[in-house]
This record gives structure tokens, C-alpha cells and sequence, in this order.
């Protein structure tokens, strides 16, 4: 039997990274892993699957329609995961120029795309065609001290990153609705774990410490987010694209609630425990709290209950073992943060330091 196709999108990033490489190694999926290659794309985290032959490489735009066009003729794919976009909040907040253009207009282009061509396809493939939006918690806005997002609470997104997710996502919603193109939608909480470029949290502050540099809490360090290890969202969108019911949306999440403060003195004591030879212990002198991001949420957590009933997903990993994995995955990997670095856009967050 043939193998499945499909199209990545954003398959050099974060998350898509994770999720290509684990397709890889399951050997049930062939991969079309289309990316801009922007600052937060890097073939270093594909170089071990350059030569496999369910890999295919395309460097390129959501916003190329031509290309997308063409990709989705040749390749005939059977579904389109959409990892693409432009991910951090304070750069949404610097300029939120590329983030309009990648996740609003990109998303656009992508749906515009997979609508022309699932039109043409069989009525068998037609049926089984499934076009996967990957969105975020933060289109929810802010928690109080209790409660939940579930997939109904409001949009109320406050960044221009999340704003620009929450479009898209509306995008989604309205191509179902109005043309019947079979997609899903999954919302996820922060991720960490393998191949997280140095800006955000988790890997910033590992990064950080181990060259002696300043922890940057932002306030107090009291905002709490919800976090989940990749690999369980990598195989939580595998059940939805799997299983999940067209036109639904699925929340994911971790049950894993910290505030920073919390999270930056745990990766604080297992730096002192795994790199215990490092010149820049105990770490934790390290931590500097600096101003705090405009209109910063002060709390996710979400109500991961719709995907562990309907489809039976549940986290493997805790935030202990994850963050365990994580540090000693950095410790290991330097040669990868210096490749990612290594280039112009890093003086973007060198320079955002200096400014606080
Ligand atoms: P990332 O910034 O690490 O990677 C984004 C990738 O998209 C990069 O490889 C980049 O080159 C590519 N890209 C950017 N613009 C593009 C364009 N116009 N065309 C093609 N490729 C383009 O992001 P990530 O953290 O891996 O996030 C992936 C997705 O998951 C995003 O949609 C994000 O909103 C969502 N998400 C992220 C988190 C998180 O904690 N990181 C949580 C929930 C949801
Ligand atoms: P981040 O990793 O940027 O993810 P998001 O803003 O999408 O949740 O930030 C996670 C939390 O950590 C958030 O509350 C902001 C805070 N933070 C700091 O305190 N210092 C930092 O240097 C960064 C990057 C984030």
C-alpha cells in the first residue's frame, strides 16, 4: 500500500521540526515540509533525515500561491499541517507586520490553496482529506485565578501574536462552515523540549545561565502558563488528523501550571545537578527581574478533557521528566543553539536586553 502524503507546513521550526523528525522515525507518513526559513527555521534541526527518501524539503511561502498550487498538484497530498507562523510575542509587539503577514494572510493563502485543489479531488479522497490549523491557548486571552480554557470560551486575544492566531483561526472556522473543507483545529498551551529557538523561556534562560549571562523574570515572575513536552503535542495532533471530527476544535494542554518564577528555579536546580562542573552556579544568583511585557497575560490553563474523551490522548510525559529531558538535550546540543544563533537575528534578542 502506498504511503500517506502530507504537507508540512513550518516542518523547520519548533514544533513542526519535532513533528517531522517523529514521522520519520514512525515510517507511516511521507512529508512535504514546506518553510520560509525565517530566523526561527533552521535545517539543522532536519540535517538527520536530509537523504530520507519520505522527505522532502521545500523551501518556500505560505504566501507563494503559485507554489502551493504546485506542491499541492504534484504531491497530491491527503492532509496539510499548519505549523507555520510567525511565534513570539515580544516580537509580535516590536512589529507585528510579519506576524499579520504569515499567520493571517499566509493561513489565508494556505486555505485558499487546499480549497482549489480539494475541489478537484475524487470523492473518496475528497472524504478523507483533512486540513490541520495547529493554533494556540493564548486566542483565549488571560485567566484569573481559576478556571479553565475550554474549546467554548471566547476569543479575546490581547498580543499581536495572538491576535493574528485568532484570526486564522476564525479563517478556519469560516471554510468549514462556508465551503465544507474538512479541517480541525488544535489549541495548544506553551511547549517546550528539543529545538526550541533561545527566545523563549525554557530555552533562553538554559541558554542564559549556562554562559553566565542575566535570567530575565519579567515582573515578579507571577504569570503562570500551562506547559506541555512537544512530543506530546506532536502526538496529540497525530490523534486529532487521525481520529478528530472535521469542523472541531481540540484543546491540548498539560495540566501543568507554574508560574515563571517557578519554572526558572527548577531549570536553575537541575543546571546546578546535570552541568555541575559549569563556572556559573548555582544559577539561581543569575535571575534579574526586568520590566514587564506590555499587556502580558497573566494566566493559561486549559481543559484538556475533549481530546482525552473523544480520542483518548493523554500527556506521557510530566513537567519534571519533560524539563529533565530538556536541560540534558541543551547540555548536549550546543552545537546546535550555535548554529541557530549564529546569525543576524540573534542580535534581535541581544539588543532586546540591553533595552531592559
Ligand atoms: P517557530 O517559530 O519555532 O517555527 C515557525 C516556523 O514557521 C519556522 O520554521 C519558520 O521558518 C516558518 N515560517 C514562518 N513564516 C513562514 C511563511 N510565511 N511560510 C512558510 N514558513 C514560515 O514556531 P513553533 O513554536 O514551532 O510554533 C508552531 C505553531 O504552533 C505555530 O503556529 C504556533 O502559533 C503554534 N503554537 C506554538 C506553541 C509554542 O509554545 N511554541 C504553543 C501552541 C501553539
Ligand atoms: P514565552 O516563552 O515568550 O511564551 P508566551 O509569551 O507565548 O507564553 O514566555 C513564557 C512566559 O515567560 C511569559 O509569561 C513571559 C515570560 N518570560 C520572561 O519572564 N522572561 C523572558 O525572557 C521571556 C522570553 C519570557
Amino acid at each position: 500500500m502506498n504511503k500517506k502524503t502530507w504537507l508540512v507546513t513550518g516542518g523547520a521550526g519548533f514544533i513542526g521540526g519535532n513533528f517531522v523528525l517523529r514521522q520519520m522515525a514512525r515510517g507511516e507518513v511521507m512529508v512535504i515540509n514546506l518553510d520560509a526559513l525565517t530566523y526561527a527555521g533552521n535545517l539543522a534541526t532536519l540535517s538527520g533525515i536530509e537523504d530520507h527518501p519520505d522527505h522532502y524539503f521545500v523551501l518556500g511561502s505560505l504566501n507563494d500561491q503559485p507554489l502551493l498550487g504546485y506542491l499541492l498538484e504534484t504531491w497530491q497530498p491527503d492532509a496539510i499541517v499548519n505549523f507555520a507562523a510567525e511565534s513570539h510575542v515580544d516580537r509580535s509587539i516590536d512589529s507585528a507586520e510579519d506576524f499579520v503577514q504569515t499567520n493571517l494572510v499566509g493561513t489565508f493563502h494556505l486555505l485558499e490553496a487546499a480549497r482549489h485543489y480539494w475541489n478537484g479531488l475524487s470523492v473518496e479522497k475528497r472524504a478523507a482529506f483533512r486540513f490541520l490549523h495547529v493554533s494556540t491557548d493564548e486566542v483565549y486571552g488571560s485567566l484569573g485565578e481559576t478556571g479553565l480554557f475550554t474549546e467554548t470560551t471566547p476569543y479575546q486575544p490581547n498580543s499581536p501574536y495572538s491576535a493574528t492566531k485568532a484570526g486564522s483561526d476564525h479563517l478556519v472556522r469560516a471554510w468549514h462552515h462556508t465551503y465544507g473543507l474538512p479541517v480541525l483545529t488544535t489549541n495548544c498551551s506553551n511547549n517546550y523540549g528539543p529545538y526550541q529557538y533561545p527566545e523563549k523561556l525554557i530555552p533562553l534562560m538554559i541558554q542564559n545561565a549556562l554562559e553566565g549571562k542575566a535570567l530575565p523574570v519579567y515582573g515578579q515572575g507571577a504569570n503562570i502558563r500551562d506547559w506541555l513536552y512537544v512530543e506530546d503535542h506532536c502526538r496529540a495532533i497525530e490523534c486529532v488528523l487521525e481520529n478528530g471530527q472535521p469542523g472541531e476544535v481540540y484543546n491540548i494542554g498539560g495540566h501543568n501550571e507554574k508560574t515563571n518564577l517557578e519554572v526558572v528555579h527548577t531549570l536553575c536546580a537541575l543546571l546546578d545537578e546535570l552541568a555541575p562542573d559549569s563556572a556559573q552556579g548555582p544559577h539561581r544568583q543569575l535571575i534579574q527581574f526586568v520590566t514587564d511585557r506590555p499587556g502580558h497575560d497573566q494566566r493559561y490553563a486549559i481543559d484538556a478533557g475533549k481530546i482525552q474523551r473523544e480520542l483518548g490522548w493523554v500527556p506521557e510525559e510530566t513537567f519534571e521528566t519533560g524539563l529533565r529531558k530538556t536541560v540534558q538535550w541543551y547540555l548536549d546540543n550546543g552545537e546546535w543553539v550555535q548554529s541557530v544563533i549564529n546569525d543576524c537575528h540573534h542580535q534581535w534578542i541581544k539588543t532586546q536586553y540591553d533595552e531592559r
